[in-house]
């Protein structure tokens, strides 16, 4: 389960003392940047718009779709991987760093793509996958052929001779095991994710020379910065430990966050990015505490931009678990350790998440728009990068599929078969699946009525949801009421708002099980954001008069004053107090 992802440890949080320090870091905090402001959509390719009936997405369909994206007023997207791949994780095992996977189409297709963008004030950023490779690609065929071979020390390997490697978890194997048996040399290579994602190893200073490479030949093509992918775990601990008990609860610290991990960083810095000053950098798992997160993006070490954390996307994995005061908690200490440097993303789903109504609100025929409009409320006035992922727009909800033929993400596939292999309870782990399979964030994009929801005229890679026929974009353009008109209205606020992007983020009635509430202040002006995460109407106790405070914006579109400190079900609202 992808949940592994978000074991946490909770550090204990160190704090600026010195006032000359903090001076200079609120500075940085306000400090105005492109990425600070950017509302980024998420783009799975191979789900967003097919153009040639073979039944997965591709550039081509995204480019017919740039007037889409354009209007929903976003000005950057992150492109899942679109690089050559055999596919066993989707293009997160990459065969060719420089071409394009043919599912997608060709490098002038691309170079199209990127300039229609460009044209349209939407910047471009591409994920970064160099903790693995894919087992097909020409390194690990040279690095795999012999033990002599000059790229043999491209990945990680243990001798045969020296009996069975330290046991190591696999996040995607069939047996769970991330060191895997490979006859031609007799030795075993290690795979953190499934058997065709080796590991790079990144004690080799050429394997950081061709990533190097790499960075520059995306970022002299004009892309505007990464995401980078299981960045925590680049750097591990190669003198391979045991690992002791109860390391599962901190896998990040005996997985990743290796002795050299900064070092590293600050090397591609030096040599890649900081002669690209305005692209931008996002890592993706930065360790598990705020103050590994900082490590990452404390503009002083030289790092990189933005971190996100899973911290809070790991709570509410099951809904019934969901409890909003923890998960209040943990966007509130996040944001306090960064409120003076360093910056973070606000993002509850992408494609390794179910959908964010299914999980965080309520997909109920009753509740799905009003609790789509109040997630992204919610995601839009929070301090950090905002990151939407497509179909969010338009409220698209798990899948929920009966049968393991449904299923093509390798993560359920090989759970399901390992599982199978020692006579587990099938039935419930296929229960589990239709709340947390990564498989439910990833269905086709649902453009309007037709069959497959207008996606592609031929058969689809994975099952359209069958509710497209009443929830599509099609549907939602017609009615200015719609989830995507409000999200429309939210990305125009947050763009002409400085006070959502940079302003002060301070919780209010925290301990409240239903309502988040929380106010953005910078320069003396003030916001208030009121949000009920729950189906019952709420109320809460706040100690701000809200007799004279202007209305900005709420998902039921006519509230007009607050009554008795109460909320509907599901309601958002954001305030100017004056
Ligand atoms: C990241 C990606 C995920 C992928 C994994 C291995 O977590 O977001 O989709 O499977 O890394 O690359
Ligand atoms: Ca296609």
């Amino acid at each position: 389960m992808k949940t592994n992802y978000s074991i946490l440890c909770f550090a204990a949080m160190l704090m600026f003392s010195s006032t000359g320090l903090k001076a200079q870091a609120q500075k940085d905090a306000t400090d105005k940047k492109w990425w600070k402001e950017a509302v980024v959509y998420q783009i799975y390719p191979r789900s967003f718009k097919d153009s040639n009936g073979d039944g997965i997405g591709d550039l081509k369909g995204i480019i017919s779709k740039l007037d889409y994206l354009k209007s929903l007023g976003i000005n950057a997207i992150w492109l899942n991987p679109i690089y050559e791949s055999p596919n066993d994780d989707n293009g997160y095992d990459i065969s060719n760093y420089r071409e394009i996977m043919k599912d997608f189409g060709t490098m002038e297709d691309f170079d199209l793509l990127l300039k229609g963008m460009h044209e349209r004030g939407i910047k471009l950023i591409m994920d970064l996958v160099v903790n693995h490779s894919s087992d097909e690609h020409e390194w690990f065929k040279q690095a795999s052929s012999s033990r002599d071979n000059p790229y043999r020390d491209y990945y990680h390997w243990w001798p045969a001779e020296k009996g069975k490697p330290p046991y190591r978890w696999s996040f995607f194997d069939v047996n769970s095991e991330a060191w895997k048996y490979d006859a031609k040399t007799d030795s075993y290579y290690l795979h953190y994710f499934s058997r065709k994602q080796p590991d790079l190893n990144w004690e080799n200073p050429k394997l950081r020379q061709e990533v190097y490479d790499i960075m520059r030949f995306w970022l002299d093509k004009g892309i505007d910065g990464f995401r980078m992918d299981a960045f925590q775990y680049i750097s591990k601990d190669t003198t391979w430990p045991e690992l002791p008990k109860g390391y599962e609860k901190e896998i990040n610290k005996y997985y990743g966050e290796g002795p050299h991990l900064h070092d590293y960083i600050q090397e591609m810095n030096r040599e890649v990015l900081s002669k690209y000053p305005n692209a931008m950098t996002v890592a993706e798992g930065a360790g598990s505490s705020p103050e590994d997160a900082m490590r990452f993006v404390d503009p002083d070490r030289k790092e990189l931009n933005i971190a996100y954390h899973f911290e809070s996307v790991g709570v509410g994995n099951h809904v019934k678990d969901f409890g909003l005061v923890k998960y209040k908690e943990i966007f509130s200490r996040y944001d306090d350790y960064f409120k003076d440097k360093g910056w973070l993303s606000i993002f509850i789903a992408n494609h390794d998440q179910p959908r964010m109504v299914s999980k965080f609100g309520n997909d109920s025929p009753e509740f799905r728009t009003i609790s789509s409009k109040m997630l992204s409320t919610f995601v839009m006035t929070m301090r950090g990068t905002t990151f939407y992922y497509y179909g969010d727009e338009i409220g698209m909800k798990n899948i929920r599929f009966d049968s393991i033929e449904d299923y093509n993400d390798v993560d359920t596939r090989n759970k399901y078969l390992g599982l199978k292999e020692k006579g587990g309870d099938l039935k419930a782990f296929l229960e589990g699946q239709k709340q947390t399979s990564r498989e439910n964030g990833r269905t086709p994009m649902q453009w309007n009525a037709d069959e497959n929801g207008g996606f592609t005229t031929g058969k689809p890679w994975l099952k359209v949801n069958p509710d497209y026929k009443t929830v599509n974009v099609a549907a939602e353009e017609k009615d200015p009421n719609s989830i995507l008109n409000y999200f429309r209205k939210l990305v125009e606020l947050r763009k002409n708002e400085p006070t959502l992007v940079y302003g002060e983020y301070t919780i209010l009635d925290k301990e409240n099980p239903n309502v988040f509430a929380y106010s953005r202040e910078l320069n003396g002006k003030k916001m208030l954001i009121l949000l009920n995460f729950s189906e019952k109407t709420a109320s809460f106790n706040i100690n701000i008069p809200l007799d004279k405070a202007t209305v900005v914006l709420d998902n039921y579109s006519n509230t007009k004053k607050i009554k008795n400190n109460s909320l509907r079900p599901y309601e958002a609202v954001i305030i100017e107090l004056k």
